[in-house]
């Protein structure tokens, strides 16, 4: 029977970055997948997590299952990070553990469609690639709203209302809490305010994915979306993932969190979430989660965990402002000064699948065909040879 199964090409993301590796030219340049790198090009541990790590290997004393919401104090310590101390919503929210970002939507998207099973999600377009199959392959239909126009390199705004205006009460519309990934391009906060009037009123529900708080204008500023849906909407999904803000991506931690009418209401919604789970990976895997928690509550650790992340964020902005600047200095006007203006780890600059090519083959530069780039893939060392290779393809 399995001998019908053909061979799948590589995952284009991941095979880019495999390409890259294998490419002998020293100045080549990965701005494929999205893994932020520091100045030097490696994925460091952040310091906060290795001290979480070597006291949690000295105080760990078991290996049995890890409990069904998670391990003790993740659920809180999240909940708190995404909505903030002293939120109102906060006795109306209650977080499940999942293995990321990626096992949060999975469980999220199950649960919407056991609460329904007629579900339509609706996703931006363009979105993370990983959107569309993986939450179809939770059953529920999906829809696209128009988001990013790469007229403005800005959100269309006009374009998303008018779209949501034709959803059915009762469907879900999935909005990227920061960092849009791919494009950049984030709500501001009017915009996240008239997006919960227009949810409200057509009885939508907000199921927000946050996967990168704290990189693009900080923990609190890039949680806004979900702050203020939690308070102005009666019901909210947020998916939540720590792979890129704790820098624990192999260790796959996440979190979904369901905000609904009640803390009882809620707990009964994340009693479907653990069974969802139970039925796909039964339990979730405890080490990540245990540092994120152990980080999150002592006021050392959470400090320094703190101001790591500010410096992940700045090197970021500052490598976007000097991208946009360097191509300005290039091109005499300011055709790519949207790339300092946009958040998070990626950007579309706008090329076309050829050019994209001519840059992968004539340079070693590597992106994703989209133009999509991980801004943390350039660093003060090669940034004037980006600037350069893209001004001599446009
Ligand atoms: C928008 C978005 N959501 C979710 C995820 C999932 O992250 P994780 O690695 O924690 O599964 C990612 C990862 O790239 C992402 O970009």
């Amino acid at each position: 029977m399995l001998q019908d199964l053909q061979q799948l090409p590589p995952d284009p993301i991941l095979g880019l970055s495999a390409a890259c590796a294998a490419d002998p030219n020293p100045q080549k340049v990965d701005l494929g997948a999205g893994v932020y790198k520091d100045e030097q090009g490696r994925t460091p541990i952040m310091s906060a997590i290795k001290k979480a790590e070597q006291a949690w290997i000295q105080e760990e004393d078991t290996k049995a299952y890890t409990p069904q919401m998670g391990v003790a104090g993740f659920a809180d310590a999240i909940t708190k990070l995404l909505l903030g101390d002293g939120h109102p919503a906060l006795a109306r929210a209650r977080t499940l553990q999942c293995p990321g970002g990626s096992g949060a939507l999975q469980v999220a998207a199950r649960v919407l469609k056991r609460a329904r099973d007629d579900v339509t999600i609706w996703l931006s377009d363009p979105s993370w690639p990983n959107h569309r199959p993986l939450l179809s392959s939770a059953g529920v239909a999906l829809q696209d709203y128009p988001y990013y126009d790469p007229r403005t390199h800005a959100v269309d705004f006009g374009a998303l209302t008018a779209a949501l205006n034709r959803a059915d009460p009762g469907n879900v519309v999935l909005i990227h809490g920061c960092c849009h990934n791919p494009c950049g391009a984030d709500l501001d906060e009017d915009q996240w305010r008239a997006l919960a009037v227009q949810l409200n009123d057509r009885q939508l529900t907000p199921f927000i994915d946050i996967a990168y708080q704290g990189l693009g204008e900080g923990l609190d500023e890039d949680a806004f979306g979900v702050r203020y849906l939690a308070e102005h909407c009666p019901e909210l999904v947020v998916a939540s993932s720590a792979s890129k803000n704790f820098g624990l991506y192999r260790e796959r931690v996440g979190g979904v969190t369901f905000v609904t009418a009640s803390g009882e209401q809620s707990e009964r919604v994340r009693s479907h979430g653990a069974s969802v789970a139970r039925g796909l990976y039964s339990l979730p895997p405890a080490h990540g989660g245990a540092l994120v928690t152990r980080v999150l509550q002592s006021v050392e650790l959470n400090r320094e965990w703190r101001q790591e992340l500010e410096g992940v964020r700045e090197r970021i902005n500052a490598m976007r402002a000097a991208l946009a600047e360097a191509m300005r200095e290039r091109l005499n006007d300011g055709r790519f000064d949207f790339v300092a203006r946009q958040r998070g780890m990626f950007s579309f600059l706008g090329l076309s699948a050829a050019q994209v090519e001519t840059l992968r083959q004539d340079h070693s530069i590597y992106m994703v065909a989209s133009s999509r780039i991980n801004v943390a893939g350039l660093t003060a060392a090669n940034v004037a040879y980006v600037a350069d290779a893209v001004a001599a393809v446009l």
